[in-house]
């Protein structure tokens, strides 16, 4: 089963020129567990130009006024619609000359319907580029519209790796969590409702021109979304740490990304008013974004896929809960414990080793009231065959350091369950 799924996402691009994904083709049909990739040429993405910091936004506005686009599509949710923040981006930007239209209904865990009527706006309205506006929903619901209206198609079509002709629309990606960083990855999720399976697109085609991380925008964002976005952050540090893809550009990346996290979130958790705490988590979340963008995640993503897609349930907060169960799993590989070890340390744990760093996660977990375990999300046990299935079908867990049978997978379900 796992080389047809290697088949489907490698061997369909022979001329993949994406490093990490390409390197799996070999790497994944030579043992159970992943050789890392030491020798193999590797891409590094982001996007060309990143704002940071209190005016960042207005920065981005004149950043788009040099480009003149006439018409833009703002790309958001609801939630951002009622506290105001597309009204008040809507008027940055007609004041700087530009037509604006809205789509406001992307939901979170965004569905392929989302996709089709943003796409339907844009095109109605003639924009030419695309603004996204929120957290990882809306910005995902926005890549996926600007890489149809340049490729055609349903987004379906682009599910895997690299599979789209065409850059997407010019996209300027405002973040409003910190964070998924899809204001400045390659991948775009979107649920599939009727097979109950959130899809992974992985494209440098999707790839914001700019991502802007303002924390005058995330001063509002309440505590409990706080923490989950937070703790999805800190999962991106872990997986790509532990990543057979890594290298040491994402190394050092993810372990910043750790530090930041270590020193911030629990402030920000505390005083989502505190300007230096909520600063550093977008830095942190950015450089959480560099990592895997690059080295990719592994099993606690290709497991919260699943749990997001089928009970709707927040990504961050299944991360938080997956998280420590998954690393548990991951000290079979070696190299992956010594890392976990490092991690500990940048945790502030006094030990340096895997035990610790699991240790450190149910802690933290604690400190931000994260839902203790998968029994408290209402996930049901009856349905861990399917959920293994198709975690094993999620293109995140190519890059874990361990491949785990179905049979192990649904121990680590059974274990954040009990726990
Ligand atoms: N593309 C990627 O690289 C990537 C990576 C990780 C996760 N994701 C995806 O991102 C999605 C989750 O994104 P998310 O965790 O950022 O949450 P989200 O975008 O779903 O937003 C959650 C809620 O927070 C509200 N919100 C956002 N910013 C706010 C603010 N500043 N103030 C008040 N409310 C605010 C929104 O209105 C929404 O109701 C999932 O679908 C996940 O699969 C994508
Ligand atoms: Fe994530």
């Amino acid at each position: 089963m796992r080389t047809t799924l290697v088949n489907r996402l490698v061997y369909k691009r022979p001329l993949l020129s994406n490093g990490v994904f390409a390197s799996l083709k070999r790497s994944t049909l030579q043992s159970n567990t992943f050789k890392r990739m030491s020798s193999s040429v590797t891409g590094f993405y982001i996007p060309p130009v990143s704002y940071f910091g209190e005016g960042a936004l207005e920065q981005s506005i004149e950043h788009l006024k040099k480009k003149e686009f006439s018409k833009v599509l703002i790309v958001t949710d609801p939630g951002i619609a009622k506290i105001g923040l597309s009204a008040k981006v809507a008027d940055l930007l007609k004041k700087a000359g530009v037509e604006v239209s809205i789509y406001d209904k992307t939901q979170p865990n965004p569905n392929i319907q989302n996709v089709v009527d943003g796409l339907k706006i844009l095109k109605e309205n003639d924009a030419k580029a695309v603004i996204s506006l929120g957290g990882g929903s809306a910005h995902d619901n926005a890549k996926a519209i600007a890489l149809l209206a340049t490729n055609g198609g349903q987004i379906g079509d682009y599910e895997g790796v690299d599979r789209s002709k065409n850059q997407c629309l010019p996209l300027f990606a405002i973040n409003t969590t910190a964070g998924t960083a899809s204001e400045m990855t390659r991948f775009t999720i979107i649920s599939n409702e009727e097979k109950k399976i959130k899809m992974a697109i992985i494209d440098n085609n999707v790839t914001p021109s700019v991502a802007i991380n303002d924390p005058t925008l995330m001063y509002g964002l309440p505590p409990a979304l706080t923490a989950a976005t937070g703790m999805d952050a800190l999962t991106h540090c872990f997986e790509a740490y532990v990543s057979t893809a890594a290298n040491p550009i994402t190394d050092a990346c993810a372990l910043k990304g750790i530090d930041l996290i270590r020193e911030s979130l629990c402030e920000v958790y505390k005083n989502g008013q505190d300007k230096k705490a909520r600063t550093d988590m977008c830095y942190a979340e950015y450089l959480a974004g560099m990592a895997f963008n690059n080295a990719s995640l592994g099993y606690v993503h290709a497991l919260a896929h699943q749990l997001g897609g089928f009970y709707h349930l927040p990504h961050g907060v299944c991360n938080a809960v997956l998280l420590p169960h998954v690393q548990k799993f991951n000290t079979a590989d070696k190299v992956a414990a010594k890392r976990l070890g490092e991690i500990a340390l940048h945790l502030g744990q006094s030990a340096g080793t895997a035990e610790s760093a699991v240790q450190a996660l149910h802690e933290l977990n604690k400190q931000l009231n994260i839902p203790r375990n998968l029994k408290e999300l209402g996930v049901k046990q009856e349905d861990f065959d399917i959920l293994a299935d198709n975690a094993m079908n999620d293109a995140c867990h190519l890059t874990n350091p361990v491949q785990f049978t179905k049979d192990e997978v649904k121990q680590i379900l059974q274990e954040a369950y009990d726990c």
